[in-house]
């Protein structure tokens, strides 16, 4: 009688195991039912560099979009994957896919990731900050470039143009437009910026910029030879003209020489945040470093695609320059343009953002994932950086409407009129 009762627990004990030792094992071994989505297609190229050269490569040539849209070809989907200046991404190319991106800000990716080679260059500025210290940062900067502010320098604006004008483009039968350009946009921004006008330090400052401006994205390698190494000397050396700068506007404003609006400059010397704090002298230098990048490349190309588009679209020339004649002859001899004037060009407003949709100057934005998630079938890892593509992005929206083919998009330039 033991010996059944103790055999029926032996039995049962051994068929308790076997189901426990199913049920740990059905669980912690990985269901294929269940098994997390893949990554996107692509390929993660060679270790350290990945696909890094092609995309340098491709970007200096006259099609930048070409890394990213023969990849979206070649794999069949708006996102792939690949490995970039030195990180693992994921780039997102669509109108959906941006949305997507937009609409989930810091709750699936962040917006403070940049690669390596802009955060060493830039240094101790808005970009690199995190937390307080970057909404310190920020609340300053805006201070010194919101409505009033540019109010102010209209006036200063319009002065700025004419001389360029009437030094580079008058009685010319040829005018290079991009590299001319580029000489206003940085006379500007040096201008507002700094207050530098001295002709001899602007094309020593201009020269060095454009060493700096090569250098940006890059992989980070500094080495002499290296177009990141140059960049970061390039980049010392203007630190060091905008240190002297600083230095002596900041005695200046001491003895009440100057005004504190004069520039950014001045803006971030008396410019303090709630608590009493303040930029120091070398935020000041690299966070002036950082504006001159953002602003005067931008609206160089900007600028340089409206004049493209005029040119190619004489009837929407004909239709700014009637605008601006009208503004032009509303104003007695020498004044200059005012804030109500501006706010008169509403058609040449609608050209210029029509044109900055047709061929955006930032031809994209870098993201950090900041947890796993799945998009279109695809995993994207935390910690993987994100492309988003808005050049791309056109272009894929062009061809889902109007069934074009990349290289032959013509420009909307109908909607203007119903902006
Ligand atoms: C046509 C002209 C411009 C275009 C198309 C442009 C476009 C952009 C884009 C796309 C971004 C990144 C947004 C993102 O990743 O979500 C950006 C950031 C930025 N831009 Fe501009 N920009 C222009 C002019 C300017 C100017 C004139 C300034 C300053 C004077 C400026 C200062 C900045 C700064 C400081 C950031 C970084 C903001 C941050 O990290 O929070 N930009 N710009």
């Amino acid at each position: 009688m033991i010996l059944m009762i103790s055999s029926t627990l032996m039995l049962l004990l051994v068929s308790t195991i076997f189901i426990i030792t199913k049920i740990l094992k059905a669980r912690l071994s990985p269901n294929p039912h269940h098994a997390p989505p893949p990554l996107p297609p692509g390929s993660l190229g060679w270790p350290v560099i990945g696909e890094t050269m092609e995309l340098l490569r491709t970007g200096r040539d006259t099609n930048p979009e070409k890394f990213a849209m023969e990849r979206v070809e070649k794999y069949g989907s708006q996102l792939f994957k690949t490995s970039v200046l030195g990180e693992k991404f994921i780039f997102f190319c669509g109108p959906a896919e941006n949305k997507f991106l937009f609409s989930n800000e810091n709750k699936m990716v962040i917006s403070s990731w940049w690669p390596n080679s802009i955060k060493k260059l830039f240094k101790s500025c808005l970009i690199n900050a995190v937390g307080d210290e970057a909404r310190m940062i920020k609340r300053i900067l805006m201070n010194c470039l919101n409505q009033e502010a540019l109010k102010r320098y209209i006036g200063r604006m319009d002065s700025l143009t004419q001389h360029h004008i009437s030094t580079q483009w008058h009685g010319k039968e040829e005018v290079k437009v991009y590299a001319t350009v580029q000489l206003y946009t940085f006379e500007l921004a040096c201008s507002l910026f700094a207050s530098i006008d001295d002709p001899a330090q602007l094309s020593r400052l201009s020269a060095e910029f454009d060493v700096f401006l090569k250098g940006v994205i890059a992989l980070p390698f500094n080495m002499p030879g290296t177009r990141f190494y140059r960049a970061t000397r390039a980049a010392n050396v203007i630190r060091d003209e905008l240190l002297l700068i600083a230095r002596q506007r900041k005695v200046a404003l001491d003895k009440e020489m100057v005004s504190s609006t004069q520039d950014l400059v001045s803006h971030m010397l008396v410019t303090k945040d709630a608590s009493g704090r303040q930029l120091s002298e070398m935020e000041i230098v690299d966070n002036t470093l950082l504006l001159l990048f953002a602003g005067h490349d931008t609206t160089r190309s900007a600028i340089t695609s409206v004049m493209k588009y005029l040119g190619e679209l004489p009837e929407v020339y004909a239709k700014v320059l009637e605008e601006q004649t009208d503004i032009a002859k509303s104003k007695e001899p020498g004044e200059l343009l005012k804030w109500e004037d501006i706010q008169k060009m509403r058609y040449s407003w609608n050209v210029v953002s029509e044109v900055l949709r047709l061929s955006p100057p930032v031809r994209g934005g870098f993201r950090e994932a900041i947890a796993d998630f799945t998009y279109a079938g695809y995993t994207i890892p935390k910690g993987w950086k994100v492309l988003i593509t808005f050049s791309c992005s056109l272009r894929v929206h062009m061809r889902i409407v109007f069934d074009q083919s990349t290289s032959n998009i013509k420009p909307l330039y109908v909607a203007i009129d119903i902006i």
